[in-house]
């Protein structure tokens, strides 16, 4: 129910201002008022299940995706083990993993996570297994960089890392256009390489079922492969994946409808785009450019939910190099609002998420139906645990950490996957 129709009900206005009611009351009252607001919000609020087909979240905190640039030859190690592991201890309750690569050119960095062999499979599935034994769901973020492969990590000077040490020069994109002076000028992809690319996104689904994986999301953001097809700034083609709008989300669309037939029906599968390049906020510097709109978006939205998409997990930006960005408390959380109620589709709201009480609102709200969370993840792993608390909410402890948590918390219980329904 969004959250106009919601307040035409009397009862549902009731509970909603409670906290008033409950003031200058009594003791015995303002109990009475915590528990209800706690009843309403296993309901609504940040701590209520969410349903994508047959996963079943068990509270609405994701782990956006973060490259830890930490593999070598893409493959998880200890680092991942322990890094995926201690968020899904916290209390997330989807973890989804950094973007993966499905073809080794197509990593952002060599130090970066791959699915692109049969290999990969075990490593990626004992961090799944740890992580559902946690209670948490998982999720694996299916990439390629196009454009702006083989980089630096960001605590290093940004530069393009050579052959020489461990980069690669087959760099990619739907056109030569280079990202930045760090960056390669890629070669434009032939349409052999577009249909291998489907191909290579396709058998990294099946590996991502095999390793467990509840859920896919596909990186469609940031500046990479997808978001270079997207946006007119990246994408200068004049083939069929060029030009007017309905040929330049095309690639997008393939590997979608490609990846939904191959993921079993009972697996929602998540796509990430950046709803905006920000320069049609930007025409004191570019005027004349305008890139990826939120407009475009937009018209994104409906095709890739008619696609079998589930959710859309709204970022923005990745795609210039120097853009001008209103950077501040939950400064994207309003795309994924447009996008929730014009296309009818759920959404996934990231960026500056960091307080309880605004995570709690988004979804209360309806302005997104998941939060993820980055880099307040990773400052603290055990923010679902400490927002709970902080929104007098009872959630689960590992059974280990129950000595620790103060009052009675049930001990967390093992996430149970969905059997994988053939598609
Ligand atoms: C260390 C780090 C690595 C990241 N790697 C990825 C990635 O692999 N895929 C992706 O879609 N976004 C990546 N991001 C972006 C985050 O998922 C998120 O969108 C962004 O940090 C904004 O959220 P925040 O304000 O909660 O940090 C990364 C962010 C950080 C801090």
């Amino acid at each position: 129910m969004q959250k106009s129709s919601r307040m035409h009900c009397p009862i549902w206005r009731f509970f909603e201002e409670l906290p008033d009611r409950g003031k200058n009351c009594g003791p015995q009252l303002s109990i009475l008022v915590r528990r209800i607001k706690s009843v309403q919000s296993h309901f609504t609020g940040l701590f209520s299940q969410l349903r994508l087909r047959d996963l079943l979240l068990p509270n609405r905190i994701a782990v956006s995706p973060m490259c830890q640039y930490s593999a070598v030859d893409g493959f998880v190690n200890d680092w991942h083990f322990v890094h995926l592991g201690t968020r899904a201890v916290g209390g997330a309750g989807l973890v989804l993993t950094e973007a993966t690569a499905v073809a080794p050119e197509g990593r952002i960095s060599p130090g970066d996570l791959g699915i692109w062999s049969d290999s990969h499979v075990a490593g990626l599935k004992r961090a799944v297994d740890f992580m559902h034994a946690q209670g948490a769901a998982t999720g694996i973020q299916l990439g390629h960089a196009g454009r702006k492969a083989s980089t630096s990590p960001p605590w290093e000077p940004a530069r393009l890392i050579p052959v020489s040490e461990g980069g690669w020069d087959n760099i990619l994109a739907p056109s030569p256009v280079s990202f930045s002076e760090h960056h390669a000028t890629p070669k434009a992809l032939t349409l052999d390489d577009i249909q291998g690319l489907k191909e290579a996104f396709v058998t990294a689904t099946q590996r991502a079922v095999e390793a467990g994986f509840d859920t896919v999301e596909i990186h469609g953001a940031h500046g990479y492969l997808f978001h270079q097809f997207l946006s007119p700034l990246s994408n200068q083609r004049e083939d069929e994946y060029g030009g007017s709008f309905e040929n330049r989300v095309r690639f997008l669309l393939e590997v979608v409808r490609a990846v939904r037939t191959e993921l079993p029906s009972s697996h929602p599968l998540i796509v990430r785009i950046s709803a905006t390049d920000w320069l049609e906020f930007d025409k004191q510097h570019h005027p004349d450019a305008h890139g990826w709109t939120v407009q475009q978006s937009l018209r994104l939205a409906p095709l890739l939910q008619r696609e079998g998409v589930d959710l859309i997990d709204v970022s923005t930006g990745g795609n210039v190099a120097k853009p001008t960005i209103p950077v501040g408390a939950g400064y994207q959380t309003s795309f994924a609002a447009s996008i929730r109620e014009q296309a009818a589709i759920a959404t996934g709201s990231v960026g500056m998420i960091s307080a309880p009480e605004q995570a709690d609102q988004i979804i209360r709200s309806g302005q997104a139906d998941l939060v993820l969370l980055a880099r307040e993840l990773l400052r603290d792993p055990y923010w679902p645990m400490r927002a709970a608390q902080q929104l007098r909410h009872d959630i689960s402890w590992p059974a280990q950490y129950v000595r620790a948590a103060g009052g009675h918390k049930p001990p967390r219980q093992p996430f149970l996957p969905a059997d994988p329904k053939q598609p």
